[in-house]
C-alpha cells in the first residue's frame, strides 16, 4: 500500500508516483514531520534531524536535554509545554482552567479508501483503490483527551486529505478552542506565500510576497469564507515560478470562517496551517462526544504553480464536485438578471426565451424577483412560492413552454436570508440571527435565518422541495447575500454561544446534502453577492460558482486568472453581459466579452431583444464555438501564458485535452500600445512531437516549435481586442 509504517524508524511514509509526505515519531511520543516533497525511494529518518542542547528552549523530556519542541518539526501541535508557535490544537479543561497538553502517540491504522466526514464536506473516492487512509491517534491521559488525525492519500494525485478529530474520552468538560485542520513544519528554506484577496467585484486577486520571519495570517470571521479571502494558499520555494519548482497547496474543503497562517519561527522553518478561525470559536465536549474539523487538501507540485493548478483542476472535478457534475458539460445558460433586474413577467421573459432559443442556448435562468411581493430588494426573501401577477401560468407551464423551445428551467433563490418584510417574519420572528437586546445589522435590507436551529433547516428542505416537485427545475441559484452579524442563537446556551457560527454551516451542509441527495439531477451555482463563498466546501454541493458580480470582461480577466490558481474553469460562472457594463460603465467589444466567458461555464446575461440582427447572430456563432470547444474548457488541463498581474495590460491562457490532440488558446489585449513590440506567444502543454494546425492562423508546426520558438502575436489595433486560436494535431 502506498502508505507504509516502517516500525524500525517508526516512520510512516506516504507516497505517489511524485511525492512523499514523511511523518514519524519521536522519543514513541510525538508525531513529526520529516519531509514533504518530490518522491523519495527510501526514508532514513535520523538524517532529517538534528537533536542537541539549545540555549533558553524548554525540555519537555527532562533530563534528555536535546528534545525541544519549539524547534521539533511536528504534525499537530499544541502550546504549553514549550512550542511557542501558534498551535494546531488549543483546549481547556473547564472545571481546571488547564491547557497546558501533551499529545502522545496511541496507535495507528492504514486502510484502503477513505471515509466521508461526519456532517462535513470531503473529498470522496468512486472506488476504494483511488485512496489509501492513515489515522494516527494521539491522546492526553491526564486530560482524557483522544486526537485522531486522518490522512488520506490520493495515489493518482500528489494530494493528502487531512482531517482532525477530537474526542472528550476522559470525564471532564472540555471547550475546544482552536482546532486546525492541518498543520505542516516545513524545513528550513525561503519561501513564499501565494494567496487569493479581494473585494466583492474584484475577487481572487493574486498576491505572491515573501515569507519573513513572524506570523502571517488571514482568513474570514464573516460566516462565510468570503470575497476578502479565498480559504487557499500555496507556499513555493522562492524559485519556484509558474512551469518549475516546487510548491506546496493549502485548500480548505469548508466555506464559513477559516484562518490561514504560516509562522517562520527563529530556525526559518515555516508551520503552515488551515482551519476553522479561532476568532469566536469554542466548542464544548461533554464526556464521549466528538468535534470533527473541516477536510484539508494539501497538494504538492515540482512542477511551479502551474502544475499545482493542474492537480487541484482534476482533483476538483474528480473528487470534490458531486458526480455527477464534475465529470459532464454543463449547459449554455441565459441569466435574467442584468437583463431585466426585477422587471420580470412571463411574457417578457418568454420574449426574452425565445432569442436564447434562437440563438442555441441550453438553460433559461430566472434570477431574482419571481416570489411573493419581491419587487426591489427590500422584500420577500423567505416566500419562496410564485408571484402569480407575474407568472399567471405558474412554473410547470413556463417550464414547458420553455422546454418545446429546448430550454431547461432555472430559478434563483437566496433560502438562508429573511427580508423584516416578508410572511415568513410575521410568522417566525424568532427564527433571524440576532442577539436578545437589540435589532440585528442589515445588510442588503435583509436578516440572516438562524441555520444553527434544526426546525429552521427542516422549514428550509420542505421549501426546497416542494418548489422543485413543482415543475421541472434543472437548475438552481443559490444566493447568500450578506454576511453574518448578530452572531448568537436562542437555541443554545450562553457558554456555547460561540458554536453558532460553525453550527450555522453544519446546518447548511445538512440542507444542502439533502437537497442534493433529494435532488440529484438538479445542478446548483452557488453565488454570495457574486464569488463571496467559491471553496470547496460550497463547490462539493454547488458545483459552479458565481464568479463575480462584476460581469465586465476586462476586469473578468484578472478575476478569472486569479480564481484559476486553484480552481478549475468549470467552476467558474461567466457570462456576456452588456454594454457600458453594469458594474463599471466600461465598453468592449461582444468579441471580446464572448472570449473572456467563454473561459469559463458561458452564459449571457443581458437582453438579447435590445439587441440588433448582427449581434444576435454573432451571439449565435459564439454558442456554437462554445458547443465545440467545451469539452477542452470543462475538462482540459489550464495553462496561464501571459500574468495580467505582471504586465496589467495583456493575458493569456490555454485549454489542452489530456491526450494532447487538441487546444484552445485565448489571447487578450486589455490596453492597446501604440507601435508595440512584437510580442510571441510560447504554448504550453503540447506534444513537442507532434504537428499541430492552427486554422485561424493558417498554419502548422510542431509541439515543440508552438511551445519554445512560439508565434508573432498579430497587432491588434486597438483597446479590449482578443484572439482565440484552435489547434488540432494533424497526423
Ligand atoms: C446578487 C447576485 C446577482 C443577482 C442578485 C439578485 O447580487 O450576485 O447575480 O442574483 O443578487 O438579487
Amino acid at each position: 500500500m502506498p502508505i507504509e509504517f516502517d516500525p524500525k524508524q517508526q516512520v510512516f511514509h506516504l507516497y505517489t508516483d511524485g511525492m512523499s509526505y514523511v511523518i514519524g515519531l519521536i522519543k514513541d511520543i510525538y508525531l513529526a514531520h520529516y519531509y514533504w516533497g518530490a518522491r523519495i525511494l527510501t526514508v532514513h529518518a535520523a538524517s532529517k534531524w538534528r537533536f542537541g542542547p539549545r540555549p533558553n528552549t524548554p525540555t519537555p523530556e527532562y533530563p534528555d536535554l536535546t528534545l525541544h519542541l519549539d524547534t521539533l518539526p511536528q504534525e499537530y501541535p499544541t502550546h504549553g509545554r514549550g512550542d511557542y508557535r501558534p498551535p494546531a490544537l488549543g483546549l481547556t479543561v473547564l472545571d481546571d482552567g488547564v491547557s497546558a497538553l501533551k499529545l502522545a502517540y496511541r496507535g495507528h491504522c492504514i486502510e484502503r479508501g477513505k471515509r466521508p466526514l461526519s456532517g462535513l464536506p470531503a473529498a470522496f473516492v468512486t472506488d476504494e483503490a483511488q485512496a489509501t487512509t492513515l489515522t494516527v491517534e494521539l491522546g492526553d491521559e491526564a486530560v482524557g483527551l483522544s486526537v485522531e488525525l486522518s490522512y488520506a492519500l490520493f495515489e493518482r494525485f500528489n494530494l493528502v486529505a487531512r482531517s482532525a478529530k477530537i474526542v472528550n474520552a476522559g470525564t471532564r468538560r472540555l471547550a475546544v478552542e482552536t482546532a486546525m485542520s492541518a498543520s505542516v513544519d516545513l524545513p528550513h528554506d525561503a519561501y513564499d506565500i501565494l494567496h487569493l484577496w479581494g473585494a466583492p467585484l474584484r475577487e481572487r486577486m493574486v498576491e505572491r510576497q515573501p515569507l519573513a520571519p513572524g506570523t502571517f495570517r488571514f482568513g474570514s470571521t464573516r460566516g462565510a469564507s468570503s470575497h476578502y479571502h479565498n480559504s487557499f494558499f500555496a507556499l513555493l520555494r522562492r524559485d519556484a515560478t509558474e512551469d518549475t519548482g516546487d510548491v506546496y497547496g493549502f485548500s480548505l474543503v469548508y466555506s464559513g470562517n477559516f484562518l490561514a497562517q504560516t509562522h517562520v519561527d527563529h530556525d526559518l522553518s515555516v508551520r503552515a496551517m488551515i482551519g476553522i478561525h479561532p476568532f469566536q470559536f469554542r466548542w464544548i465536549l461533554e464526556p464521549g462526544e466528538a468535534f470533527q474539523t473541516p477536510e484539508a487538501l494539501l497538494a504538492y507540485s515540482g512542477e511551479g504553480l502551474g502544475g499545482l493548478s493542474h492537480m487541484l483542476h482534476r482533483f476538483i472535478r474528480q473528487h470534490v464536485m458531486r458526480r455527477p457534475f464534475g465529470v459532464t458539460e454543463r449547459p449554455i445558460l441565459l441569466n435574467s438578471w442584468e437583463a431585466m433586474y426585477f422587471s420580470i413577467s412571463e411574457d417578457r421573459l418568454l420574449a426574452l426565451a425565445e432569442r436564447a432559443a434562437e440563438a442555441g442556448m441550453e438553460l433559461f435562468v430566472i434570477d431574482d424577483g419571481w416570489f411573493g411581493e419581491r419587487n426591489d430588494d427590500t422584500r420577500a426573501l423567505g416566500d419562496w412560492t410564485v408571484n402569480l401577477e407575474k407568472f399567471p401560468s405558474g412554473f410547470a407551464a413556463l417550464a414547458e413552454a420553455l422546454r418545446s423551445k429546448g430550454l431547461k428551467l432555472g430559478l434563483w433563490i437566496e433560502p438562508e436570508m429573511i427580508s423584516p418584510e416578508s410572511a415568513l417574519y410575521r410568522e417566525h420572528p424568532d427564527w433571524v440571527l440576532r442577539t436578545p437586546y437589540r435589532e440585528p445589522v442589515r445588510s442588503r435590507h435583509q436578516w440572516v435565518l438562524d441555520l444553527s436551529r434544526e426546525e429552521v433547516v427542516a422549514h428550509l428542505m420542505g421549501v426546497i422541495d416542494a418548489l422543485l416537485a413543482s415543475a421541472p427545475i434543472a437548475y438552481v441559484k443559490w444566493d447568500f447575500n450578506r454576511y453574518l452579524t448578530d452572531v448568537w442563537s436562542r437555541a443554545l446556551s450562553a457558554e456555547r454561544q460561540q458554536e453558532v457560527a460553525h453550527r450555522y454551516m453544519l446546518g447548511l451542509y445538512r440542507l444542502l446534502a439533502h437537497v442534493t441527495e433529494r435532488h440529484p439531477h438538479v445542478l446548483i451555482e452557488g453565488c454570495a453577492g457574486g464569488g463571496g463563498r467559491f471553496d470547496l466546501g460550497m463547490l462539493q454541493f454547488m458545483p459552479q460558482m458565481w464568479t463575480s458580480d462584476n460581469s465586465d470582461a476586462a476586469s473578468r480577466i484578472f478575476i478569472q486568472y486569479g480564481t484559476s490558481i486553484c480552481y478549475p474553469a468549470i467552476a467558474m460562472g461567466a457570462h456576456v453581459s452588456s454594454v457600458p457594463n453594469h458594474q463599471i460603465g466600461r465598453v468592449t467589444p461582444l468579441g471580446f466579452r464572448a472570449h473572456v466567458a467563454m473561459s469559463g461555464n458561458l452564459g449571457y446575461e443581458l437582453d438579447l431583444t435590445a439587441l440588433d440582427a448582427s449581434e444576435r447572430a454573432a451571439i449565435r456563432e459564439q454558442v456554437r464555438l462554445y458547443q465545440e470547444i467545451r469539452p477542452l474548457v470543462q475538462f482540459g488541463d489550464f495553462y496561464r501564458l501571459v500574468d495580467p498581474f505582471v504586465t496589467r495590460d495583456r493575458a493569456s491562457w490555454m485549454f489542452v485535452d489530456e491526450a494532447r490532440r487538441e487546444a484552445v488558446v485565448f489571447y487578450f489585449q486589455i490596453l492597446a500600445e501604440p507601435n508595440s513590440p512584437v510580442r510571441r506567444l510560447k504554448l504550453k502543454g503540447l506534444d513537442p512531437q507532434a504537428l499541430y494546425e492552427a486554422p485561424e492562423l493558417g498554419f502548422v508546426m510542431s509541439g515543440a516549435e508552438w511551445m519554445h520558438a512560439g508565434f508573432a502575436l498579430p497587432t491588434l489595433a486597438s483597446d479590449h481586442q482578443s484572439l482565440l486560436i484552435r489547434l488540432k494535431q494533424v497526423p
